[in-house]
């Protein structure tokens, strides 16, 4: 929203689809936009919708195919919204893709985020209303409903975010929703539950923090008087924060991340489930849906250290890619000032408050989706080592399905790239009612799980856009050893291990490097293998993670089937898939599972398999009986499935490009997965 500050149709165009191509990972099988058109009807702002099938750059195209609209016309006050989609409900099409409409005439448009639940009940009964609906969406509930609440006002002067707390009193499920409407022209607002929404603040002058005023620094949020028929509006009772001293020459920005908006601005507001944001001639007001004793009455407005360049592609070719290469300096990062390499100590901030309730607790529990489960299957060996309890590693789903009991003492991790998957963060809120201390290790600070977590590791691994998810793995790897390393700071008998795995850790980025070095010989594999339609990953011990992860990138981004086996598993099934067409990648390391692993090899082979090994380097004994080999450096035992998977991230990368697809947004899959 620019409040007087001019701004041509087309920039306002450019910056819409620009903020949404930044978010496209998180959806992409269709887009669309609500700009106000040149037109008024009966005096009203006419809103024009441009939504169409596809990634954003087919919207894109089909914007400036509207002759109706002026480009060039500059608006000194307007308000735009825009969303791209992957379908929960109804399949994707323009009819489906958000904005949804109230009406023919576009009076209420809305985009959301997430899933609304009690959708059937509500269009029952619009439905009975008199309401038509033209979409298969859930979401089209919400955009009709406020028409109903805003046309049954009677004398009632509600304003804008009075009709909005109305109607998400009624809804049931995750959302964050952008209401627009010809009704409040230039006015915008916005809500959330459960999905994650901020707001951006860029004001005409750019400031430096120490220039601005006080209230630039907090959003006071003033409780919205919610009695029945109440003619209170919530503005009457608010200070709204006006940032420029006049309200004039300020934009806002919404937005489900920050990397859609962080090129106009780095100060951002992170808005809590049932918050209320208002923009009314220029002055943002935030209120609540309901108070809740003991929270905070504040909304801190950060500023975010994100460069832009740190979300862009660089000269690669897929964001995938660029984050598989950015992993020395991004395993780098998680450690940067958290390991003292010369007392042998490591500090988790955001653990310390809560270490001595850890250091009791009776077993650990470790919860996550995809990529993030096998951050927690490839560290649990060397947890179960070093912390010397037991040591659960859970899928979300199946943790919820089963009822998983959970006590008191019980110490829960909830891994998480985004700190928003639905089943993860469901998780979290079950373990939270039964009393656990629970620890987020997530990628986004203010992300859901992040907050409801009682405290947490950030990753610091940078934002991750490609689909499939590598260097937060890594992070998240090295994130649960150094949690290991914490907690057995005081065990004596541990303090040799402890320090191998300390010097590890240290050497780890150059190895990195050197595992990186090894792309040409990787892709040249991948020239030979991308036409198979199977891939078999196998090994075991501290490498199983690996094939599990490896055969998950293959599946993602190329469509191949491929399976990550457990080694020890072999002789009760797998073994008959092996022939000598079939391809088997051997993780074989020099660890205490480097014999099985040879006679695992010995029965692929005498089956006519041909293996391609990742082993140690210099390991002539291997190379011997390989077809091919990928030779990597040998570090501690217990890291070296960080090295092992980097050949696979690389191997899938490759494979997907060689067979064409679209290795960033692979098809039906989501970045950040917030529904069931
Ligand atoms: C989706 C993504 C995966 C990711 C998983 C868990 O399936 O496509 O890459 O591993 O969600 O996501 P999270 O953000 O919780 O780590």
């Amino acid at each position: 929203l620019n409040y007087c500050v001019p701004r041509t149709r087309k920039e306002i165009f450019e910056l819409l689809v620009k903020g949404l191509m930044r978010l496209e990972y998180r959806g992409y099988d269709s887009a669309g936009v609500a700009v106000d058109s040149d037109k008024n009807i009966d005096n009203k702002q006419n809103i024009v919708l441009i939504k169409k099938k596809g990634k954003v750059k087919a919207l894109d195209e089909e914007l400036y195919k509207k002759d109706c609209m002026n480009l060039e016309a500059e608006l000194s006050t307007h308000f735009g919204i825009a969303h791209t989609r992957w379908a929960t409900h109804g399949e994707p099409n323009a009819v489906n893709s958000h904005p949804q409409r109230s009406d023919k005439n576009n009076e209420f448009v809305v985009v959301h985020n997430g899933i609304i639940t009690n959708y059937k009940e509500l269009k029952k009964y619009l439905n009975t209303k008199g309401y038509e609906f033209e979409s298969e969406t859930d979401t089209e509930v919400i955009p009709k409903l406020i028409k109903y609440v805003y046309d049954n006002r009677e004398r009632e002067d509600l304003s804008f975010s009075t009709l909005v707390e109305r109607v998400i009193t009624q809804l049931e499920g995750a959302f964050a929703l952008v209401f627009k409407s010809c009704h409040f022209p230039g006015e915008a607002v916005a809500t959330r539950r459960g999905s994650p929404l901020l707001i951006g603040v860029r004001s005409k002058h750019e400031l430096s923090a120490e220039h601005i005023p006080i209230q630039y620094n907090s959003a006071r949020i003033n409780e919205a008087v919610h009695e029945k028929n109440s003619h209170n509006r919530p503005e009457d009772i608010s200070t709204a924060v006006n940032f420029t001293g006049e309200g004039n020459g300020i934009e806002y920005y919404f937005a489900s991340d920050a990397s859609a908006i962080i090129e106009h601005t780095n100060k951002v507001i992170y808005l809590e489930d049932n918050d209320i944001a208002g923009v009314v001639n220029g002055k943002l007001s935030i209120h609540r849906l309901k108070h809740q004793a003991g929270e905070d009455p504040v909304r801190a407005i950060q500023t975010l250290q994100m460069e832009l360049q740190e979300i862009m592609k660089g000269n690669f070719k897929a964001f995938m890619q660029k984050e598989i290469f950015e992993q020395p300096e991004s395993v780098f990062n998680t450690m940067r000032g958290r390991i003292c390499f010369d007392t042998n100590k490591v500090v988790l901030g955001g653990l310390k408050d809560h270490l001595k309730e850890i250091k009791r607790c009776r077993r650990l529990i470790v919860i996550g989706c995809g990529t993030s489960f096998h951050a927690a299957v490839a560290t649990r060996q060397i947890l179960e080592e070093l912390t010397e309890l037991p040591v659960m590693v859970e899928l979300a789903s199946d943790f919820l399905d089963r009822y998983t009991p959970v006590f008191r003492d019980d110490v829960c991790f909830f891994i998480s790239q985004s700190g928003e998957t639905a089943d993860t963060l469901m998780a979290l809120r079950y373990c939270k009612e039964r009393g656990a201390l629970t620890v987020g290790v997530t990628n986004t600070v203010g992300s859901s799980i992040s907050r409801e977590t009682d405290c947490g590791v950030h990753i610091n691994a940078g934002p991750e856009i490609g689909v499939a998810s590598t260097k937060a793995y890594t992070s998240q790897f090295v994130s649960l050893v150094m949690f290991g390393l914490l907690i057995s700071e005081d065990r004596i008998s541990l303090q040799g291990r402890r320090l191998e795995i300390i010097n590890g850790l240290r050497t780890l980025p150059d190895m990195i490097k050197k595992v990186l070095a090894q792309d040409e010989n990787i892709k040249s594999i991948a020239d030979e293998l991308f036409e198979q339609k199977s891939l078999l990953v196998m090994g075991r011990g501290y490498n199983y993670a690996t094939c599990l992860e490896g055969a998950l990138k293959i599946k993602e981004i190329t469509y191949m089937h491929s399976e990550g086996i457990l080694a020890g598993e072999l002789k009760h099934g797998p073994l008959a898939l092996i022939d000598k067409d079939m391809p088997v990648i051997m993780i074989i390391m020099k660890d205490a599972c480097y014999t099985k692993c040879q006679n695992a090899l010995q029965q692929v082979t005498a089956r006519s398999g041909r293996p391609i090994i990742l082993c140690c380097k210099d390991d002539p004994e291997l190379s011997k009986n390989a077809y091919k080999t990928i030779e990597l450096p040998q570090t501690v035992d217990c890291l070296q499935g960080i090295l092992s998977v980097i050949p696979l991230q690389l191997m899938s990368f490759h494979l997907a490009v060689l067979r064409g697809f679209d290795v960033d947004c692979p098809r039906n899959l989501a970045k950040s997965v917030t529904v069931e």
